[in-house]
């Protein structure tokens, strides 16, 4: 047997990189990340920039197309998008198909990956038009999915989209509206939402990210590849994060409030006890979108009415963290996911809906990567090797003489 936690180096000519945590996969032009620095980039351009004057329409379109748009280019990206909103009226039935109490985020990637039943025309992933088309289809359609999932969750009837609203507006409103009810939009609550899909938008090869290339490498179309990111991110060691965060500072205040006793339990590594929300696998400095989530949470919290019990506790135990031992030799900081629930609570999306926009959000990085992919004449299919430590050669042994 070879010990594989310890075999870092080639083998032969396969070289064995658990995580992939040293091999990069393709050559990609989208974004940036210095992990030592803590710095982010979308296109050159810095994170914070886009996070304070951007808008999530024109981050989708600068990462997609791989510069800003002019406003004539913005104000026609925009209209196309609203003219693909709807869904097909049988892809409606999906959703009373499953159990109402399923969680939101396989109803998403299942309805995704019905997509490419609807428009077979999108099934060739090198006819440029159709790509262009299935490419606006999945930023329209995304979000009223999303908040079809949602409706159904709770047992209330879906929405119509509404055109004559931008994309993040439009969401809010198919979630938290009733039909032939007024909804008027929160303008606060949009920017903010908007802030934090651009804050999402894209992070290079990450496990969603190298899913979708990966599926995507074998000629899959987008909706396929796409369908498969949702379900990797999905993972709790991944998008996931958002919910478990929620989920660990409410059981700390169950607890009495007691950090100290649960940063031991961390430490011991009592099987199953993370500081969820922290450590990052190329971050090994404070995570830049976390930065700036933190330095919005107050301002976000107190105009929505959030909770900021829980958000005093997330500083304690972050400040905790930040100042113990363990955590400063890991190189463990806050990630994007241990502020952004806190936030999403906020707004009134119950936890489960958490990794939904985390997805809403990462969609133009995956539409992105996966267009960079196929248009580049060197990409092969994604084929990972192996070291084999199994039996040996043995020969077949019949059933009745074992
Ligand atoms: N809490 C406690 N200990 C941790 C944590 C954590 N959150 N993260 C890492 N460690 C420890 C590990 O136990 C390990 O310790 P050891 O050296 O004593 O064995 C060391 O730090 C290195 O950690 P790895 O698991 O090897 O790091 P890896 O790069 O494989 O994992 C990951 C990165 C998955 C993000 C990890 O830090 C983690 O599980 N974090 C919690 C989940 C989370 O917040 N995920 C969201 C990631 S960001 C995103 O997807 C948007």
């Amino acid at each position: 047997g070879i010990d594989t936690s310890k075999l870092l180096a080639t083998t032969g000519k396969v070289a064995l990189d658990i995580g992939f945590v040293n091999t990069a996969s393709c050559t990609s032009a989208i974004t940036y990340i210095d992990g030592d620095a803590g710095i982010l980039r979308y296109r050159g351009y810095p994170i914070e920039q886009l996070a304070e004057g951007s808008s999530f329409l024109e981050v989708t379109y600068l990462l997609i197309y791989g510069e800003l748009p002019t406003a004539d280019q913005l104000g026609e990206f925009d209209q196309r998008i609203r003219r693909h909103t709807l869904l097909h009226e049988d892809l409606k039935q999906f959703f009373n198909g499953f159990p109402r109490d399923a969680h939101p985020m396989p109803v998403l990637s299942s309805a995704v990956s019905a997509l490419s039943t609807f428009y077979q025309d999108s099934l060739d992933p090198f006819d440029e038009e159709q790509v262009e088309i299935s490419t606006l289809r999945l930023i329209a359609k995304l979000p009223t999915i999303a908040a079809y999932a949602y409706k159904k969750s709770v047992g209330q009837p879906f929405l119509y989209p509404d055109n004559s609203l931008g994309i993040v507006e439009n969401f809010l409103r198919m979630t938290f509206g009733f039909p032939a009810e007024p909804y008027d939009v929160d303008p606060d609550l949009a920017k903010a939402l908007d802030m934090l899909f651009v804050l999402h938008a894209d992070h290079e090869q990450n496990c969603s990210t190298s899913t979708v290339r990966l599926v995507g490498s074998s000629h899959a179309n987008l909706f396929a590849s796409v369908s498969a990111g949702i379900n990797a991110l999905f993972g709790p060691l991944h998008g996931g994060a958002n919910q478990s965060v929620l989920e660990m500072l409410e059981s700390i205040r169950a607890d009495g409030g007691d950090i100290p006793r649960f940063v031991e339990r961390v430490k011991s590594k009592e099987p199953g006890v993370k500081l969820m929300g922290f450590g990052h696998r190329v971050y090994k400095n404070y995570d830049p979108r976390a930065a700036i989530v933190k330095s919005t949470a107050d301002t976000v919290l107190d105009k929505l009415g959030g909770n900021n019990e829980l958000l005093d506790l997330a500083r304690q135990l972050e400040e905790i963290a930040l100042n113990d031992e363990f955590f400063i030799q890991r190189k463990l900081y806050p990630n994007v996911d241990f502020y952004t629930g806190l936030i999403y609570q906020a707004m009134g999306f119950p936890t489960r809906m958490f990794t939904v926009l985390f997805a809403l959000g990462r969609l133009p990085g995956w539409i992105a990567q996966w267009r960079e992919m196929i248009a580049d004449p060197s990409t092969k299919i994604g084929r990972p090797r192996q070291i084999y430590t199994g039996e040996t050669a043995r020969d077949y042994v019949p059933v009745d003489e074992r």
